[in-house]
């Protein structure tokens, strides 16, 4: 079948031998988001019985019980649709954070509303302002629509410059959209009150406040710094605000895939239309309810967190491997300046032992490891994996 390199509408062609539909230039180019290495797959490849899995953010102690009984309990209703208006979630949250029910839209995951948000009020060509480093599916999601990233580059210590960001913002007049996480993924590093503060009073004097902020606090829950700002002052204080929350993390239910945006009714209405009527389905919604509600469970999430963090700091200071602190259930390790090895190599050599860690070259980081904190037992087995492979690594 004849190829046709471009076409008059600017698109390009499928490059398979079957195919002949165009596809647009964005999407060919584009880099698909790459999830961490599922625990079946390991013990496939590697043969292994037990794997221990410190790659993608997790709760360690699995999900609320509160939330897996709503679940079993929605599953009885399974014929029906869930209710598109999440009402109850909606109102549980209303309560949690002290503002009316229509402040809120609940995503298929976090990641579900940036995606919709930019859908929303992006055309092709315009563009979002993202930090280097910054979690990679905002730059996916801009791409997918043909939005362009302009990534500012961070400081020496890997946290992100809000004054570059800025600068970004007021020199590209398509920008839309500025994300900031806090903390961010994978570095770990966060931005304090003050510097937020005067960002915030500055972006919204660019080109009449259009310019929206999304602040990911994906895990807030996990924040003991108290230099970290409480996202929701914001969403008063100016009205081009989103503040993004998920209950992947220390809810405990990645698997049932729950997020949600805070912002002003009016910035939430397109984005209303636009969602599918029944994104998040029934039990989904019925867990996450419940997981709210279960005040004991995020306590005890976020408790295990600091003492996990704990165990990793006094293990990675003892094996002299750099890490940058953090502020979220994971830490990011400098493997090539404390082992001589690649974040790549690293990960290889842990799978063998049973142990699937983060390599984060698709960030720009080939020398870095991300490391989620586990239970204390598996954080000891990860410890120990990279103990002895640093021994080896030593001996040679
Ligand atoms: C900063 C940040 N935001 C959002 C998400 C996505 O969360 P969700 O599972 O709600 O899509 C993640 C997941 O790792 C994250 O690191």
């Amino acid at each position: 079948m004849g190829l046709r390199q471009s076409s008059p509408r600017g698109l390009v062609v499928a490059n398979t031998p079957n195919m002949n539909i165009d596809i647009p230039e964005y999407i060919k180019t584009l880099a698909p988001y790459v999830p961490g290495k599922p625990i079946s797959e390991t013990k496939r490849e590697f043969g292994l019985k037990k794997v221990v899995k410190l790659a993608s953010n997790e709760n360690p102690l699995g999900p609320s019980p509160r939330a897996v009984r709503a679940y079993r309990n929605a599953c009885k209703e399974l014929n029906l649709y869930p209710d598109s208006s999440a009402f109850d979630l909606k109102r549980g949250l209303a309560r949690e954070h002290h503002l009316p029910d229509s402040w809120f839209l609940i995503g298929n995951g976090s990641n579900e509303l940036m995606d919709l948000f930019m859908r929303s009020f992006c055309i092709t060509g315009d563009e979002i302002v993202i930090s280097e480093a910054a979690f990679i599916a905002y730059k996916v999601c801009a791409q997918v629509i043909g939005l362009k990233s302009i990534e500012t580059p961070m400081t020496s210590d890997y946290r992100f410059d809000l004054t570059k960001m800025l600068n970004a913002i007021k020199s590209h007049e398509r920008v839309k959209f500025v994300f900031v996480p806090n903390p961010n993924n994978p570095t770990g590093t966060w931005v304090t009150k003050e510097e937020l503060d005067h960002f915030m009073s500055e972006v919204a004097k660019v080109r009449g406040g259009s310019v929206i902020v999304v602040l990911d606090y994906a895990y807030w829950e996990y924040v003991t710094d108290p230099k970290i700002p409480e996202p929701n002052q914001y969403l008063k204080k100016y009205p081009n605000v989103v503040v993004l929350r998920t209950f992947s993390k220390v809810y405990g239910i990645a698997g049932l895939r729950v997020g949600y945006a805070i912002a002003h009714p009016d910035l939430l209405g397109p984005v209303q239309k636009v969602r599918q009527p029944f994104n998040v389905n029934a039990p989904a919604l019925a867990a996450a309810t419940e997981a709210l509600k279960d005040r004991a469970f995020v306590k005890k999430s976020a408790m295990i967190n600091r003492m996990g963090m704990k165990q990793w700091v006094k293990a990675l200071g003892a094996l002299k491997i750099p890490f940058l602190p953090s502020q979220g259930n994971f830490i990011l390790v400098n493997v090539n300046k404390g082992m001589g090895m690649w974040g790549n190599e690293v990960f290889q050599e842990c799978l063998k032992k049973g142990v699937i860690l983060r390599p984060v070259t698709n960030y720009g980081l080939p020398e870095f490891l991300r490391i989620s904190i586990g239970t204390p037992a598996e954080n000891k087995t990860a410890i120990e994996a990279l103990k002895s492979i640093n021994a080896s690594q030593g001996s040679k």
